[in-house]
């Protein structure tokens, strides 16, 4: 799937892995799609003759051999170390935080730095899952979560601005958002609910995706059987990783093993039904389905909050807790 070509054959829309140390290069990752001709520059400048893409992953056709003329031998960024790249201190931008902490702030503008830095936090999270940075992450979202229960305006700010792309970190500060404001209209009146460890369990619920083939997570198209039976191995795994780390209550790491379980019994990992499913994770499936309708795929267009909702009601209403969506829908009036 991966060919060699030339710097000077890269164009826009290719899946490029650079063949150099990760610390030797100006770029974020080792692997990614060329969006525009700065990146080609860049990585021109990196005095590459030849580079590696991906012909699965890019959105042009890539060239089957290389041009004649350029010898140099070619290291595999395989068999490159990547450096773990963030740590306790650098995992949270300095931007969330003073975001979080600035009561001075304009309700909009709150919202958006908060939504955007968060985004690049769960964004390292995934690149660097440790055990140290799940704690250090759970803080942030814990600050997160007191922000939306403590100011309407903000919270409401954050369901609007949402974007749509199809990353896993987009998704998980998505979910994230639209589970706890589920989840602060249910639990208004009750101090049973430990809300800043359910919003950690709603936010870090994709967090066993670490453990799926990127080339699965990336694939620009439908998956195919075997790979959506791998691609399933991401809640228990993502429920493994949090108990290893310790960071997460019993039943918020329920959040994690069963968001992909249906009240009728045709989810998984386990096709448990209704009550069998903590009710945290009733509320996280509906909240992941939703963003799974309204974000874009290469395969498919985003649906309007409106369209999917309704498709959710029509179509899909035995997947869910029927008092809970009747709830969720009532966040978008
Ligand atoms: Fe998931
Ligand atoms: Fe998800």
């Amino acid at each position: 799937m991966r060919r060699k070509i030339s710097t000077k054959q890269l164009t826009i829309g290719m899946f490029v892995e650079l063949p150099v140390a990760w610390g030797k290069h100006p770029f974020l990752k080792n692997r990614f799609k060329i969006k525009d001709p700065e990146q080609i520059r860049k990585i021109r400048e990196c005095n590459l003759t030849h580079i590696l893409v991906d012909a699965a992953l890019s959105d042009v056709a890539v060239p089957e051999c290389t041009q004649t003329g350029d010898d140099e031998p070619l290291l595999d960024p395989k068999d490159q170390p990547v450096p773990e790249r963030w740590n306790s201190d650098t995992l949270a931008p300095v931007e969330l935080l003073e975001a979080l902490n600035d009561t001075s702030m304009a309700s909009d503008m709150k919202a958006r730095a908060v939504y955007e830095h968060s985004r690049t936090m769960m964004e390292r999270l995934f690149e660097s899952p440790s055990a140290e940075n799940i704690v250090t992450s759970k803080k942030v979202i814990a600050s997160i979560t007191d922000l939306v229960l403590a100011d309407d305006e903000t919270s409401s700010n954050l369901l609007r601005i949402t974007s749509h792309d199809f990353y896993t970190y987009t998704h998980s500060v998505n979910v994230g958002v639209t589970a706890l404001l589920l989840a602060k209209e249910l639990f208004r009146d009750s101090d049973a609910h430990d809300l800043q460890e359910l919003g950690a369990g709603f936010f870090l619920h994709d967090l066993g995706k670490v453990m799926v083939d990127p080339a699965v997570i990336n694939k620009p198209g439908r998956l195919t059987d075997a790979e959506m039976a791998h691609m399933r191995i991401h809640p228990f795994q993502g429920f493994k990783i949090l108990k290893q780390a310790n960071a997460l209550s019993d039943e918020c790491r329920y959040i994690v093993l069963q968001h992909h379980e249906f009240h009728d019994g045709t989810g998984y990992p386990k096709r448990l039904k209704g009550n069998e499913i903590h009710r945290y994770a009733r509320i996280c499936c509906i909240a992941d389905v939703f963003d799974a309708l309204t974000s874009e795929r290469s395969y498919k267009k985003a649906m309007k909050p409106f369209d999917a909702l309704k498709l959710m009601r029509q179509q899909m209403s035995e997947h869910f807790d029927k008092e809970l969506f009747a709830e969720f829908v009532l966040l978008f009036k």
